[in-house]
């Protein structure tokens, strides 16, 4: 099943009178449970792209589905739900909100974005903090843990909604490499246990060796793709 399917995508950014294109007509394919990732120079486009699947942002032209949706066709709103619904996000800076513990940052998209009741809530939220091996650092404030604890934190948080997609904007570029080479173990785990598709942007050499799918962003162009592994 395909769940993300872009074609001739165009984005460009106003800069005073000027119009900058960030995205020339990109065109590509992430089949669901698969992990892709979006490599380049920096500008070449990665954000931007990331962006628009996770519906932070709109192409100008072209067409971006995601789960068969057209995003292009969404108002304010529907964009809103449909990220409540559908997606998780992990940050390189983790986004952890400091005055709430490890249990309360995981807990927060399912009292505020995608709410339960809360026996299922405790359920749900504990299932996932041992998914990721933090469970014992539950009551925990984000300044009493390590990069990589924060990080299998915010892993948690994205997965909790139990969403199709996870959007991952270099989540490995504040985290020493042995952190690093465990959270990307990680993601492949959570993508094996709830069959979660992780699309990734990165530098990182050992993220691009971990996917199956890899676009080479240059120039807002997609230049080469490259299937490998499982995919291959
Ligand atoms: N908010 C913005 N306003 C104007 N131009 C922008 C904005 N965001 C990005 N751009 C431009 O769009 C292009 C693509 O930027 P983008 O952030 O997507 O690149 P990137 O590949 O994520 O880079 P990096 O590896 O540095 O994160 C660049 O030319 C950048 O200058
Ligand atoms: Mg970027």
């Amino acid at each position: 099943m395909t769940l993300i399917q872009a074609d001739s995508v165009t984005k460009s950014y106003r800069v005073g009178e000027v119009s900058v294109p960030a995205i020339r007509g990109v065109s590509f394919r992430v089949e669901a449970g698969s992990l892709a990732a979006f490599i380049g120079p920096s500008g070449s486009g990665k954000t931007t792209l990331l962006n628009m699947v996770g519906c932070l942002d709109r192409p100008d032209g072209g067409t971006l589905q995601v789960l068969d949706t057209d995003l292009s066709e969404l108002s304010r709103l529907a964009r809103a739900e449909f990220r409540g619904d559908h997606l998780g996000f992990i940050f390189q800076d983790f986004n952890l909100l400091p005055v709430l513990t490890a249990y309360e940052n995981v807990e927060y998209p399912l009292v505020v974005v995608k709410p339960v009741p809360p026996a299922e809530r405790r359920e749900r939220v504990m299932s996932v903090l041992e998914s990721v091996g933090i469970a014992e650092h539950a009551g925990k404030y984000p300044d009493q843990l390590s990069g990589g604890q924060k990080q299998r934190i915010a892993v948690a948080r994205a997965l909790v909604t139990r969403p199709r997609l996870v959007l991952a904007d270099e989540p490995t570029a504040n985290l020493d490499s042995a952190t690093a080479r465990s959270i990307i173990e990680l993601m492949r785990e959570m993508r094996d246990r709830y069959e979660t598709t992780f699309v990734f942007s990165t530098h990182d050499t050992r993220i691009v060796d971990a996917v199956e799918v890899i676009f080479e962003l240059a120039d807002g162009a997609i230049a080469q793709t490259r299937r490998q592994g499982a995919a291959a």
